[in-house]
């Protein structure tokens, strides 16, 4: 049954503060302090983050304004707003579903990785530094302690996204965003303090363009999208709760922004540490849950601890307001398009997610099916990121500068020319021409050479799935 037409008002957020902070709390997550660094460390550091600097600011920023402007126009959640305009649409639309709940096939796994180590903290991890690394190691390969976190974790979304959207999600954003960021400031200063931090700054900061590729290309677009939240409908459905008079273009430059200057602020704070601790840069998903532990056990006292146990407070709550965005597109497809009500819909999803998390976790053991030697974890981060996100905002843009009317979107973004946005007519020739072309040429090149190490094969079965979504989804 599609609601798509209903008359009810639609629940709509409390403040533009909130709006912010909340579009901000969906970017700013797992992706910014735990994916963003050890991807930049397996890419090899400066060249990475440059180019993920400039898809952020060419590409992401164009994309967010675009997802914003078409949930707000339409007022409907993802897969509403590309069928409401035109049916043949709708598989954009539903790319963006599937991409919500593989993504939180891992995503609650790493947030109960978060929620354990405060626990771990509290309880003695720090007395023992030279420990911190083996712990993490055989915790995460763990057959049954992980998924009793990620099962708590995943409770704590159901508890926000069934109370509703300005409710739950947005007081939650509101407090614990400053507070987060506040920590991070403290763990970088901390970080830098170190005998031998300049060299993790070099790292970071000095690109050499000799350790570029097609994949690292495809990585630092892969992360430009999945920091902030977009190729999934995530901001078009944001966007379908925002009123009328905000400024859309003001609120991207905001989001982005906070979203980018908290992964660079991670950077710093785990780098410097790193190098002075000897960590290896390309030490893998591991990275956070190590050098932090290892940056207070160093600074010791209870000072230490309460910083540690403040970080990884922070963090879980980071990654919180992230799922819970998330789990927000499916559940408002299911209500929207479904006709189901707001708690059968959440319980629903998240049924489907802690199924799919209990493979991902259970994955990193080295348990459970694989597909060409790859395990459940690894095949959801590299479809979503790699695939699922990029393609999904290469249609979202040609679905915004070819089906959609020029002189529409205008009026939307300025809201109806009271608003001045002198980059306009730029931001319309990107979106029309030049970021379809740049995503399309990057994924092409970026699964061509991830033949080379074995996971091109997977990557084109997510390019298949995306073939069969689009042929099934005008049944939907
Ligand atoms: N942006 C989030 C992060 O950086 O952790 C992850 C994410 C949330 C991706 C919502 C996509 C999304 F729609």
């Amino acid at each position: 049954m599609a609601t798509t037409t209903t008359t009810k008002p639609r629940d709509s957020w409390g403040s533009k503060f909130g709006f912010v902070m909340a579009a901000a709390g969906s970017a700013v997550g797992l992706g910014n302090i735990w994916k963003f660094p050890y991807t930049a460390g397996e890419s090899g550091g400066g060249a990475f983050v440059a180019i993920y600097l400039l898809f952020v600011i060419f590409i992401g920023f164009s994309v967010m304004l675009t997802e914003f402007a078409i949930g707000r126009k339409t007022s409907v959640s993802a897969v509403g707003a590309f069928k409401s305009t035109d049916r043949r649409w709708t598989f954009v639309g539903v790319i963006g579903v599937l991409s919500g709940l593989l993504i939180m096939g891992f995503y609650p796994v790493v947030g109960g990785w978060a929620v354990a180590y405060i626990y771990k903290i509290a309880t003695g991890l720090l007395s023992t530094p030279e420990a911190i690394g083996d712990s993490f190691g055989s915790f995460i390969s763990d057959p049954v302690q992980p998924l009793m976190w990620m099962g708590l974790y995943l409770l704590f979304n159901i508890f926000v996204v069934i109370r509703g959207v300005s409710g739950g999600i947005e007081k939650a954003g509101k407090i614990l965003m400053p507070l987060l960021f506040l920590i991070l400031v403290l763990v970088a200063v901390k970080g830098l303090s170190l005998p031998g931090a300049m060299a993790g700054l070099e790292f970071l900061f000095q690109p050499d363009f000799s350790k570029v590729n097609s994949s690292v290309v495809l990585a630092a677009l892969g992360q430009a999208f999945f920091s902030l939240s977009l190729g999934m409908g995530c901001m078009i459905t944001y966007g379908s709760y925002l009123k009328r008079k905000e400024n859309l273009v003001q609120t991207t430059a905001m989001v982005t922004a906070m979203d980018t200057g908290v992964a660079m602020l991670a950077g710093v704070a785990m780098f410097p540490a790193m190098f002075a601790f000897s960590i290896e840069p390309a030490a893998g998903p591991g990275l956070v849950f190590v050098v932090v532990p290892q940056l207070f056990a160093e600074m010791g006292g209870v000072i230490g601890l309460l910083l540690a146990l403040l970080f990884f407070i922070g963090l879980s709550v980071a990654a919180l307001t992230s799922s819970v965005s998330l789990l927000e597109v499916v559940v408002s497809y299911l209500i929207d398009e479904k006709g189901m009500k707001r708690p059968t819909a959440v319980l629903s999803a998240s049924a489907v997610m802690a199924v799919l998390c209990v493979f991902a976790s259970l994955s990193l053991g080295g348990t459970g099916p694989t597909l060409f030697s790859t395990g459940a974890f690894d095949i959801f981060d590299l479809l979503t990121d790699k695939i699922f996100l990029a393609v999904g905002g290469m249609f979202v843009c040609i679905f915004a500068g070819w089906r959609l009317n020029r002189a529409e979107l205008e009026k939307e973004i300025t809201n109806d020319g009271q608003i001045k946005f002198p980059l306009f007519g730029l931001w319309y020739n990107l979106v029309k021409y030049v970021i379809p072309f740049a995503i399309a040429i990057v994924a092409i090149a970026g699964v061509k050479a991830g033949f080379d190490s074995g996971k091109g094969e997977i990557m084109m079965i997510g390019l298949g799935v995306i073939g069969i979504a689009a042929l099934l989804s005008k049944k939907l």
